[in-house]
């Protein structure tokens, strides 16, 4: 396969290397991917995350393995594997089926190799049109809401929700960005920091319970989120306290926009709830394990603290003011008229 680059993820010299984003922003570490049980444990583990960064390095790795000379059983079971890694963003399913269906064809290595870079290529310019099409909506001085980590790291591209945003400020906006810190692995606070630092767009980092007051204050102007799976009648599940935001913005009559590639829509879920959401380990929530490159724990709840932690909730399309696909904004009109079932 031809060497790759994006933020968080490289093709090089036939090896496949991540940037591990659970020691960011203190460290900047590559690394090696030398298994599938490697890749699924990187995935699992949140080294590599992001809805369609999950999805495309999965797509890579089978790519990879195809072109190491696997047959159609063991890039079957590979890609079965794969699959499992997580379960809620639908990038990874529905890239995945794309190379199964190649495997499924006979096709050459190189065929399925080639599948796999067009989807890397293809997730670039998707986040290119959907940051383009929500810029658009950016008015001049607008302080936008964030949530979770949606940008270069997240994705091949510029990123989604946050590509928007990173859009915005280089057409000279003069924008400020509310960064939300995402409890419990801090993805705004870790990630997207360090994406707005680089970017040189100002920011200024919250506790997540912070977001209600800030609204209230008039100090809000537009959201805008990512999303991991989107149902057709418009519901879609994003990183857990997303729909929490989603009723703030509708009680303030805040614009609300969620942003996504097609690829995250999932043409065989007509609902929210039929959205599997992943639940994580109680660990995660009674403290701190790894963060910023420590190797310590600290906890700081009694050790077996019983925890619910669900890593996603599902905002219904009724809160949502647009959806901006790499194809457009689309309105709640739109998405009634089924318009999410044929981009
Ligand atoms: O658990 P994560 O960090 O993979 O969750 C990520 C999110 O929820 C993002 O908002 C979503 O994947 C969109 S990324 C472009």
């Amino acid at each position: 396969m031809q060497d790759l680059l994006a933020t968080s993820l490289r093709y090089r010299n036939g090896q496949l290397h991540v940037l591990d984003q659970r020691r960011l922003p203190a460290e900047e570490d590559w690394q090696v991917c030398t298994h599938a049980d490697d890749l699924v444990s990187l995935i699992q583990g949140l080294a590599i995350r992001g809805a369609p960064l999950i999805g495309i390095a999965a797509s890579l790795w089978v790519g990879h393995i195809a072109e190491q000379g696997a047959d159609k059983l063991q890039l079957t079971e590979l890609i079965a594997k794969l699959r499992a890694a997580r379960p809620t963003a639908v990038n990874l399913m529905n890239y995945l089926d794309r190379l199964q269906n190649k495997v499924d064809q006979g096709a050459l290595a190189k065929t399925i190799s080639d599948e796999a870079v067009a989807i890397f290529e293809e997730d670039v310019r998707l986040c290119a049109a959907m940051s383009a099409h929500g810029a658009a909506l950016v008015k001049p001085n607008a302080r936008i809401l964030t949530h979770c980590n949606t940008g270069s790291l997240a994705t091949a591209g510029v990123g989604t929700a946050l590509g928007v945003i990173t859009t915005a400020h280089q057409q000279g906006k003069n924008i400020k960005v509310w960064v939300d810190e995402t409890r419990p692995l801090l993805q705004g606070g870790r990630l997207t920091s360090w994406e707005l630092e680089k970017a040189g767009v100002p920011y200024q980092l919250i506790c997540d319970n912070v977001a209600g007051s800030l609204m209230a204050a008039g100090e809000v102007d537009i959201i805008f989120v990512g999303a991991d799976r989107i149902a057709t009648n418009g519901d879609f599940a994003n990183k857990v306290g997303t729909y929490a935001l989603a009723v703030l913005a509708s009680y303030h009559q805040i614009p609300f926009y969620v942003v996504a590639p097609v690829t995250t829509i999932d043409p065989n879920c007509g609902h929210g709830r039929d959205i599997p959401i992943e639940q994580r380990n109680a660990q995660e929530v009674r403290g701190v394990r790894g963060v910023s490159g420590s190797s310590g724990e600290c906890h700081w709840t009694p050790k077996n603290a019983p925890v619910y932690n669900p890593a996603f909730d599902v905002t219904p399309a009724k809160l949502v003011t647009g959806w901006v696909l790499d194809k457009g904004v689309f309105n709640q009109n739109d998405v009634k008229e089924n318009a999410l079932l044929n981009v």
